[in-house]
C-alpha cells in the first residue's frame, strides 16, 4: 500500500504560517461585526478604526448592506465599497466572498464622486472570484418572496412567510455560487468567451425558471437574451478593469508588509446563515466565522474583534424578535433613532436590548471589545428594559439563544428593569462624564456580555463618540 505521507523536501519552502498564536503578527488584522440583526453602527465604527489600519476588506454580503458614516454632518450611504474611502491612505478591499452589483458598484463610486470622494483604481482591489449579482438574480429574489406573500398573483398556496428581503439578489447569487452551472464571477467579466458561453447555459436555466411563472412585481418575464447581456456586463467588466485582482495574493503580500487590515462585516451575527435565526436570515457567514472563507486570510491573522451592538435592538424583514415593541415606545426609539433601512428605506422594528442575543453573538464571533452605539436615542425615557433570560413554553427560563426561528418564536423575554436618565448625552466625549443612570446601563452590558464596551456612540456623526 502507497503511503499517505508524502516525501518531503527539506530545502522546499512550505506555506506553514511565519507566526506563532503569540507572534504580534497576529495583531495585523482586525474586525468590526454585528451583534444583532444589522444596522448597528457598523459603518461609523469601522470608519473610526480605518484611520489606524492600512486596508478595509468586505468579506460577506453585497449590496443588501447599508453602512452610513456622518462626517461634519455630511452622511454618506455606502453599500459595496468598503467604509475606509473617506481616508485617503486607506485601500478598499471587496474580496472574494462577496457578491457584487456591478451596476449597483458603479453607481456607488460615481456617487462619492460626485460628493468629492473619487476612488482611483488602486484604491479599491476587487476579487476576481467574487460573484457577480446579475438582474435575473433580483427578479428569482421577487419571486420567491412573491410566491411566500399571501398577495402572490398565481401562487397555488398562501403562505405569509415572506423572509421580507432587500431584494437585492442576494440568496439567488449565492445559490448560483453554490450550483456552480449558473454561476458568473467577476473574472469572467474580463473574459469574452467564458462569459459569452456561460451566459448562453445560464439564460436558458433563468428563462425556464423565471418563464413559468406569472408577472412577478407586475412585469411580465421578458425572455432574457444571452448576447446583449453579455455585452452589457463584458462593458461593465471593461470599467472595472483596473480594480479586478486576485486580493488573495494582495490581502497577504500586505500582511507580509507588515501593513493592517480591517475586516468590516456586512449584515449581522443574528443573519449569519449558519448562525442566525435561520431560516429569517441573508445567505453568508457575517460573523468573524466568515472571514477566512470570504478573504482567503486564516483567522489566527485576526488579532482584534469588535462587536457592535445597539443600546436597544432593531430587525428589518421577517422573523422573530423577543423584545419587539409593537406600541408608543417602539414607535418612540424609531423616531429618535431615525430606524429608517439605509437600503430600502422599509421602518426597521424596535424593541428593547437583548442581552441574551448580545452574548451568545460575541461567543459565535470571539469578540474582544464592544462598540456600544446610538445610546443618546435613549435619553429621556423614565426607564429601560433588558433582556437577561427567556421564559419558554414549558415554563422553564434559560439564558442561552434559540438560533432557530421556530425555537425562538416560543421565547417570551425575561426583563431586568433600569433607571433611565433625562439628559441630551450628544456632546458627551469621556465615559465619566455620562449621566449615573446611563453609566450603569453602559455596565450592566458589560456584565453580561462579558467583554468590555471601549467606544460609545452619543450621535451619529464621526465626532459623536465616546472612548
Ligand atoms: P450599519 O449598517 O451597521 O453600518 O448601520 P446603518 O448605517 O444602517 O444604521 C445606523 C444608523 O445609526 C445610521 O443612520 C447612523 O448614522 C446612525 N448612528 C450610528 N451611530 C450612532 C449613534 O451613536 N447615535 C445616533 N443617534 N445615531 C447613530
Ligand atoms: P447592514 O450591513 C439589516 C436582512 C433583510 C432580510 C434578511 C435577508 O446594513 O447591517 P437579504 O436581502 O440579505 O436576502 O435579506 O436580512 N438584512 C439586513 N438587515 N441590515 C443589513 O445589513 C441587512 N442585510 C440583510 O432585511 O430580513
Ligand atoms: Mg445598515
Amino acid at each position: 500500500m502507497p503511503s499517505l505521507t508524502p516525501d518531503l523536501d527539506p530545502s522546499m519552502p512550505t506555506n506553514a504560517p511565519v507566526m506563532s498564536s503569540n507572534h504580534p503578527a497576529t495583531k495585523a488584522a482586525s474586525a468590526v461585526v454585528g451583534l444583532q440583526w444589522g444596522d448597528e453602527g457598523k459603518g461609523k465604527l469601522i470608519d473610526l478604526l480605518a484611520a489606524e489600519h492600512d486596508a478595509v476588506v468586505r468579506y460577506n454580503g453585497g449590496a443588501n448592506a447599508g453602512h452610513s458614516v456622518v462626517i461634519d454632518g455630511q452622511r454618506f450611504a455606502l453599500h459595496l465599497v468598503p467604509c475606509g474611502v473617506f481616508h485617503e491612505h486607506s485601500i478598499g478591499v471587496i474580496g472574494n466572498g462577496v457578491v457584487i452589483d456591478p451596476v449597483k458598484l458603479v453607481e456607488e463610486l460615481e456617487e462619492l464622486r460626485g460628493q468629492g470622494f473619487g476612488v482611483a483604481p488602486e484604491r479599491l482591489a476587487i476579487s476576481d472570484r467574487a460573484h457577480v449579482v446579475m438582474p435575473y438574480h433580483k427578479a428569482e429574489d421577487a419571486l420567491r418572496e412573491e410566491v411566500l406573500t399571501s398577495s402572490a398573483a398565481g401562487s397555488p398556496k398562501v403562505y405569509d412567510q415572506a423572509i421580507g428581503t432587500t431584494r437585492r439578489g442576494i440568496g439567488p447569487a449565492y445559490s448560483d455560487k453554490a450550483n456552480r452551472a449558473t454561476a458568473i464571477r467577476m473574472g469572467d467579466l474580463l473574459r469574452p468567451e467564458v462569459l459569452r458561453e456561460k451566459l448562453e447555459r445560464v439564460c436558458y436555466f433563468k428563462n425556464v425558471l423565471l418563464g413559468s411563472h406569472g408577472p412577478i412585481e407586475g412585469q411580465p418575464h421578458e425572455p432574457l437574451d444571452p448576447a446583449s447581456l453579455a455585452e452589457r456586463y463584458l462593458a461593465i467588466g471593461d470599467h472595472l478593469r483596473a480594480h479586478i485582482v486576485d486580493t488573495t495574493y494582495l490581502l497577504h503580500d500586505m500582511l507580509h508588509e507588515g501593513r493592517r487590515l480591517l475586516f468590516e462585516g456586512a449584515n449581522a451575527t443574528l443573519l449569519d446563515v449558519d448562525h442566525g435565526t435561520y431560516p429569517y436570515v441573508t445567505s453568508s457567514n457575517c460573523s468573524s466565522l466568515g472571514i477566512p472563507a470570504g478573504s482567503g486570510v486564516p483567522g489566527r491573522w485576526v488579532g482584534a474583534i469588535t462587536g457592535v451592538l445597539k443600546a436597544y435592538s432593531t430587525r428589518v424583514g421577517s422573523g422573530p424578535f423577543p423584545t419587539e415593541l409593537a406600541d408608543e415606545t417602539g414607535d418612540r426609539i424609531r423616531e429618535r433613532g431615525r430606524e429608517f433601512g439605509t437600503t430600502t428605506g422599509r421602518p426597521r422594528r424596535c424593541g428593547w436590548l437583548d442581552l441574551v442575543a448580545v452574548r451568545y453573538s460575541a461567543m459565535v464571533n470571539g469578540v474582544d471589545e464592544l462598540g456600544l452605539t446610538l445610546l443618546d436615542v435613549l435619553s429621556g425615557f423614565d426607564e429601560l428594559k433588558v433582556c437577561v433570560a427567556y421564559r419558554l413554553k414549558d415554563g422553564s427560563t434559560t439564558e442561552r439563544f434559540l438560533p432557530d426561528a421556530s425555537a425562538l418564536a416560543g421565547a417570551e423575554p425575561v426583563y431586568e428593569v433600569m433607571t433611565g436618565w433625562d439628559e441630551d448625552i450628544t456632546a458627551v466625549r469621556h465615559r465619566a462624564d455620562l449621566p449615573g443612570a446611563a453609566r450603569q446601563y453602559v455596565e450592566l452590558i458589560e456584565a453580561h456580555a462579558r467583554v468590555p464596551i471601549t467606544t460609545i456612540g452619543v450621535g451619529p456623526d464621526r465626532a459623536q463618540t465616546v472612548r
